[in-house]
């Protein structure tokens, strides 16, 4: 048997990390070969990777048993603020047996604030140049506050050769950092969206292969980016949401070969001026005139007396740093993570390209073209065309996304810095000749979550759904959880995440991503205790509404669930008490009817919202209790645990009193109503059938269609299937005619729509002042995907994948699934097929987990394992009426089971 030996060293979640605070500071890895963990041993040195000959650890967590792999906690002395640590760890199985120590990885902690000399730099409200010329005689406001992007420069001399070097850098804004004529890094709109006034998140780099001996240069651009451009709907505030214009902030540290210590800093020793960006906003895009580029400006080897110290290069302005707290970034940067190639391009009319991407996307456009100085190219971008087959950008509201190029005669290449659309077509007007291949490509860009999950069935439409859905999160996770990428919004509300935050932990590893946007809700909670609808907050003020404020309990609970992870719990524990507190002092009846903030209720529900505000809202809170007694287990709070419980019951009680009948009817007879009550466990037990029953029935009274908005959606489903109506549940997800998941494909969706009806062949397109065609809310059914259909699911009270239940949900017309989940202990397979008669379910159990398989079967006693082995025992399979299931307890590898199908007859 290959030995055990830890592998995926992660700190933070996140891969030897170059800036995270001590109190982030929680190891986690992987076993490759298979089997169990009994105990582990870590240990962590500072300077250095080399353990053997062993200098003194920092700390060693000597033998410990336990079989956490994930989120372990350092434990030893306070670590150096900028000190650059190394950790290994061992393993033993149930046998004793002692793995070899693991490959170091390492971490770097963050600066603490008497480590940072740098002082902010900018240039003020540049106005050398304004945007595109608006309609004579009338002043265009939107061009008037746009600005040219700030290039900053610093020269310096290094002695000798570098031996080790890190940048730290951040702005107000958006930079781009450049040394010595190269980008620093691959990440595009960094630092990222943090409440500025508060909090701004750094990056630190490893510059020692850019540095040299001699003259160096150290540069930055600057965009207004969330800071101070265009942001969510309300106009642009005089001085922008946060500040005025864009500063930067860096510190380079190097230390040379001889041992000696060089640091350059932002500070009035740099210069400054406009190029060839004239303009660069998230919402209204870029503007750039090459001919007013400056050739060299970043390098020492440049055309430096026209490009650097000719004229226009002027002193910057300096201001010392201020409160605002620095915090090495959590998250993960927004990267490009693909580029799609035109699935056409075609010419229009008028003389300009129109180009068909096929698939609805986030990020802009890299064109290669060729053409004369002074001619002009023109990018305009929607997700969808008119009637006409023209761009419809009715739906953007006042957002332009719109790029546009002045070249400067001779070949060039034409990309946007900071900013980003969401679009599947592209009209580009001014193209000099045709475009070959290779031309034009759309670069997809978001944060840099990877994909965890795989879904495949023997339905291509349930796999386009899979894709659209993964396509939604891909274009809506940019720094913050948004709603959606296009329009005059993208803000991180707080409904649309919670609803769709499970789906997209199995989609996407999401660990570090939450871990950044949950000090980003925390720090948006009101002195009162209430979280907001959205964070960053903003300028939107008030509590947040049922289902959009509770995304405070619920990411959290979920970022625990699924990635094991004690340390977001803790750190959100008591933002999440507060908020708890709220509620109650608001609602002593334990009818959560005040304080509802704008109760959205079952938002964007077709037909009419008539589930009563607070039914919804006292489901939520409902929730939001259960959850916290979980919560307060995990972090070893009983007390609080056994208060949660006992809250939870009072609004149970309540809820039952007020809006649950003895025959199991729930009050307004709304689908979201029986979905919340069934998923949420709120109508009493011996309720429960007849309520599951009326659900189907009014599904049934809709033409077996469903009629959940963005509340309902995520749990019908689940519901369904947790109640013996599975079959029901696969009628309304192959159900083609509006509104349901399966029309929006059928119109040629590639990502999940906003409105059920965003566009019906009756009426057209919705309403242009509210309708995204990439909005993830909806798609919040992937996870019934991966924890029904293909049965990928944890023991109820676990998390993090180390107790799990494979029991899969085989039903509608599918004959086979089967996909896969990434988890914090391995790769995790399901698959299923029926056949002959026949049904066959397998799995795979990644090391360190153990697994209880229910295997649904006409005769359950009939199943047998690769093996011939018999089941351990049977029992009901909630989801399949009719069915019983064969259970197996296995351990990690791969195992097949097979029996009697239990829809034979089918
Ligand atoms: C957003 C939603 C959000 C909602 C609040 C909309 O404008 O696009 O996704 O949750 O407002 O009701």
């Amino acid at each position: 048997m290959t030995p055990v030996t830890p592998v995926s060293l992660r700190c933070a979640h996140l891969d030897n990390p170059l800036g995270i605070a001590p109190d982030r500071v929680r190891f986690s890895w992987q076993l490759a070969g298979g089997g169990l963990q009994q105990a582990y041993q870590l240990q962590v040195i500072q300077n250095g990777r080399v353990f053997h000959p062993a200098p003194t650890p920092v700390w060693d967590s000597g033998l410990t048993h336990s079989a956490d792999c994930a989120d372990v906690p350092y434990g030893g002395p306070p670590l150096t603020s900028g000190g650059r640590y190394a950790w290994r760890v061992r393993v033993w199985d149930p046998a004793g047996t002692e793995s070899a120590w693991s490959d170091p990885a390492t971490f770097e902690v963050e600066l603490g604030p008497a480590d940072w000399t740098a002082s902010w730099i900018g240039l003020g409200a540049l106005r050398e140049h304004f945007g595109p010329p608006s309609q004579p005689g009338r002043p265009d406001p939107v061009a008037m506050a746009l600005r040219p992007a700030p290039h900053l420069r610093r020269s310096f001399t290094l002695a000798g050769p570098v031996a080790s070097a890190r940048l730290h850098v951040t702005a107000l804004g958006l930079y781009e950092a450049r040394l010595n004529g190269q980008r620093v890094g691959d990440a595009y709109l960094s630092p990222g969206w943090t409440d500025y006034d508060q909090r701004v998140l750094y990056q630190s780099y490893d510059v020692t292969g850019l540095l040299r001996a001699g003259e160096n240069v150290l540069g930055a651009l600057l965009g207004d980016g969330w800071y101070c451009g265009f942001v969510g709907f309300d106009a642009k505030r005089a001085g922008g949401h946060y500040g005025g214009s864009p500063e930067l902030l860096a510190q380079l540290d190097i230390t040379l070969a001889d041992g000696s210590a060089v640091r350059v800093v932002s500070d009035a020793e740099w210069t400054g001026r406009s190029g060839a960006i004239e303009h660069a906003d998230l919402l209204m895009g870029e503007r750039h005139d090459l001919r007013l580029a400056l050739p060299g400006w970043d390098s020492p080897d440049g055309r430096a007396g026209e490009g650097c110290d000719g004229t226009g290069w002027r002193p910057v302005l300096c201001r010392e740093r201020d409160g605002r707290v620095l915090a090495a970034d959590p998250g993960v940067p927004v990267r490009v993570t693909a580029e799609v190639a035109p699935a056409s391009v075609s010419r229009t009319a008028d003389g300009t390209h129109l180009v068909d991407f096929g698939q609805n996307l986030t990020g802009w456009l890299r064109i290669r073209a060729s053409g004369p100085a002074g001619a002009s190219v023109t990018v305009r971008h929607a997700e969808v065309l008119d009637a006409d087959g023209r761009l419809y950008t009715e739906n953007l509201r006042t957002a332009r996304q719109a790029d546009s190029y002045v070249l400067a005669g001779g070949p060039a290449v034409l990309e946007p810095h900071f900013t980003v659309h969401g679009f599947r077509y592209a009209e580009v007007t001014g193209y000099p000749g045709e475009p070959g291949p290779g031309d034009i490509v759309a670069r997809v860009a978001h944060s840099d979550t990877p994909a965890t999950g795989a879904f495949e069935s023997s339905e291509p439409w349930l796999d386009q759904l899979f894709r659209n859905i993964d396509w939604g999160q891909r274009g809506n996770f940019i720094s913050v959880p948004t709603d959606c990428p296009q329009r005059d919004e993208r803000l991180g509300w707080l409904g649309d995440a919670q609803i769709f935050a499970r789906t997209a932990c199995y989609n996407r590893d999401v660990a570090a991503f939450y871990a950044k946007w949950l000090d980003d809700v925390t720090e948006a909670q009101l002195p009162s205790g209430a979280f907001p609808d959205i964070a960053p907050r903003l300028n939107f003020p008030g509590a947040g509404a049922p289902a959009w404020g509770d995304a405070g309990v619920i990411v959290p609970w979920t970022a625990w669930k699924m990635y094991g992870d004690r340390g977001v719990l803790e750190r959100h524990y008591g933002a999440m008490t507060a908020w708890m507190d709220f509620i109650e002092r608001g609602n002593p009846d334990y009818l959560r009817s005040r304080e509802l903030g704008h109760s959205y209720n079952d938002w964007l529900s077709p037909g009419s919202d008539e589930t009563p505000h607070p039914l919804v809202a006292s489901a939520y809170w409902a929730h939001d209790a259960a959850l916290m007694a979980e919560v307060a287990d995990a972090i070893g709070r009983p007390g609080d645990a056994a208060r949660y419980r006992e809250l939870r019951a009072k609004i149970g009680a309540a809820f039952a009193a007020a809006f649950v009948d003895a025959a199991g009817h729930l009050a307004s007879g709304t689908q979201t109503a029986y979905v919340l009550g069934l998923h949420l466990e709120l109508i009493p037990e011996g309720s429960r059938a007849a309520a599951a029953g009326h659900l189907v029935a009014a599904i049934r009274a809709a033409d077996w269609h469903l009629t959940t908005g963005f509340v309902g959606v995520g749990y019908l489903l689940p519901a369904l299937s947790s109640t013996g109506h599975t079959d029901v549940a696969y009628r309304l997800l192959a159900q083609r005619t509006f509104p349901s998941w399966r029309y929006m494909i059928d119109q040629g969706a590639t990502t999940i729509w906003e409105r059920w009806d965003g566009w019906s062949q009756e009426h057209g397109f919705q309403s242009a002042w509210m309708n995204s065609f990439n909005h993830y809310s909806l798609g919040s059914v992937g996870e019934w995907l991966y924890r029904f259909v293909l049965g990928i699911d944890q023991e109820p009270g676990t998390a993090g994948f180390g107790r799990l239940l494979l029991r899969p949900h085989p039903g509608g017309p599918l004959d086979r699934a089967q996909g896969s989940y990434q988890s914090a202990r391995g790769l995790i397979r399901a698959g299923w097929e029926r056949a002959g008669g026949r049904f066959t379910y397998r799995v795979e159990v990644p090391p360190n987990a153990v697994a209880s398989v229910h295997v649904p079967s006409a005769d359950p006693a009939g199943v047998r394992d690769a093996a011939g082995g018999h089941p351990a025992a049977v029992a009901e399979h909630p989801g399949l009426a009719g069915a019983g299931a064969a259970v197996f307890a296995v351990g990690p590898g791969r195992h097949e089971f097979s029996g009697p199908d239990s829809q034979a007859s089918r």
